[in-house]
């Protein structure tokens, strides 16, 4: 977020690769990491799925994370701008423009899911500990449009008052104290959670893999969530490169935020997948539940705690803290995109997003309620959304920057601009990975995305 404020002209840059660092994980780190990842992981077989997904991350995911830095760096421009640095045919305005439009189409459900962090904040604040801990809370609660949807509003005008101000900056240097005071809690209630009675299976299935439960769709799901968690596939990092130094070295970062975003992750995983089989039982069900996962276990362990309302008003604080860095990094991208591409205001395109959010988010809020027979492909709304955004458009995003990469910027060019600052050990690793690699698979989830949605 350090073009807050500034002029396009004189691009600003961070200040070292610690500022680059602490922007990225601070975008990486978020609902990705607390929400999504423990429900995919439980709802995709567990061990196989953490198996496969830090896979991709350190092969797939190292080599996407630094090129689209590398891009950004190269061309000084966010996504689009990146992309018709190379021509303006319609592969590369269509490479650009679907990396700067996924962004706009996650902040509306990111910021809804945010809402209920506000929800569960509010509660606990409140002192209503032992109601949110009880089984029917999160359904009664999800399933009323009027509450849901002031959540999401309240969420939504935090992450729009921030971007508007500009006042990123601020926010960042709080996440510096926050961010490691968020691992640290989330240390406490794993080591909490996993040793209550029966919690030990639920440490097994998360760790242990079972390769009979090794599916395309959980290739799928682990791609999807990679994407979604490091913040590539979405013209994030092609901005952020844009603004870091020549002597940042983009290998070392990489590797930082990768390690970083992985590791939350994994402590996510930790507090609640054993909470299912602990507080829960591990019914097929159960274990399946999806988007609620963790607003149904977090509470019960809290409770359980004995402490009152206390754990659960520092978690969720610190939690709301994380949610809103991704928000403001969601939004800001499609506020920079509206100033670049079309030449508005900051405010102007604020209002714009803004109100791309309210609608979309209002939408996904009603797919609980008073819409919930409108079913796209057979998924809720928000469902729909996600998705459509990690399953066929960021593939698609990711496919788009292996095609830049090869056939237009030239492979050795990008190899160069990493070695500008770094040793660059992997290099044969990484051209493998761009050239082959990356496109077979991603093609594979695309078919098989397709497939499934239409088969
Ligand atoms: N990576 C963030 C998370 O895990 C979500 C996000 C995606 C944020 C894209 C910014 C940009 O929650």
């Amino acid at each position: 977020m350090k073009e807050n404020g500034k002029t396009k002209s004189a691009r600003d840059t961070f200040t070292g690769s610690f500022g680059y660092v602490m922007a990225t994980a601070a975008s990486a780190v978020g609902l990705g990491n607390i929400w999504r990842f423990p429900y995919l992981a439980a709802k995709y077989g567990g061990g196989i799925f953490l198996i496969i997904y830090l896979v991709l991350v350190v092969t797939f995911g190292h080599a996407m994370l630094m090129s689209e830095t590398a891009l950004g760096r190269m061309t000084r421009k966010s996504a689009v701008g990146a992309f018709q640095s190379f021509g303006s045919n319609l592969p590369l305005r269509f490479g650009g423009w679907i990396n700067a439009i996924v962004p706009m189409l996650i902040a509306p459900y990111y910021c809804f899911i945010g809402g209920w962090i506000v929800k569960y904040l509010y509660e606990y604040l409140a002192g209503n500990t032992a109601s949110l801990a009880e089984n029917n809370y999160f359904t009664s609660f999800i399933t009323t449009f009027s509450s849901t949807e002031i959540c999401f509003i309240v969420f939504t005008a935090l992450t729009f008052l921030i971007v508007l101000m500009g006042v990123g900056n601020g926010v960042e240097k709080a996440s510096k104290i926050l961010m490691p005071l968020l691992v640290l809690l989330a240390i406490v209630i794993a080591v909490y959670s996993m040793t209550r009675p029966g919690a030990m299976e639920g440490v097994r299935y998360f760790f242990i893999p079972n390769f009979r439960k090794l599916s395309l769709m959980t290739l799928v799901a682990a791609m999807g969530q990679m994407f979604f968690s490091l913040s590539i596939a979405m013209g994030i990092l092609y901005t952020y490169g844009s603004y870091l130094k020549k002597d940042g070295d983009i290998v070392k970062t990489s590797r930082l935020v990768e390690t970083f975003d992985s590791g939350v992750s994994i402590l996510a995983g930790l507090m609640i997948i054993p909470a299912i089989f602990a507080f829960l039982g591990g019914s097929e069900e159960n274990i399946r539940s999806g988007p609620s996962l963790m607003f149904i276990t977090i509470p019960k362990i809290l409770e359980s705690m004995g402490l009152g309302q206390i754990p659960g008003i520092i978690f969720f604080f610190m939690v709301l803290f994380a949610a809103l860095t991704s928000s403001i990094s969601l939004m800001e991208s499609g506020v920079s995109t509206f100033m670049d591409q079309a030449g508005w205001s900051r405010s102007r395109s604020c209002v714009v997003m803004g109100i791309i959010m309210l609608l979309l988010g209002t939408a996904c809020a009603l797919g609980y309620d008073a819409w919930s027979s409108v079913q796209p492909l057979g998924m809720s709304i928000l469902d729909f959304f996600d998705f459509l955004t990690n399953s066929i458009m960021m593939p698609l995003a990711a496919l788009f920057t292996c095609v830049l990469i090869i056939k237009y910027a030239g492979i050795r060019s990008v190899v160069e601009e990493i070695r500008i600052s770094s040793p660059f050990k992997g290099e044969k690793t990484y051209i493998v990975t761009i050239k082959y690699l990356a496109p077979i698979i991603l093609i594979i989830i695309l078919i098989s995305s397709v497939a499934a949605t239409f088969g």
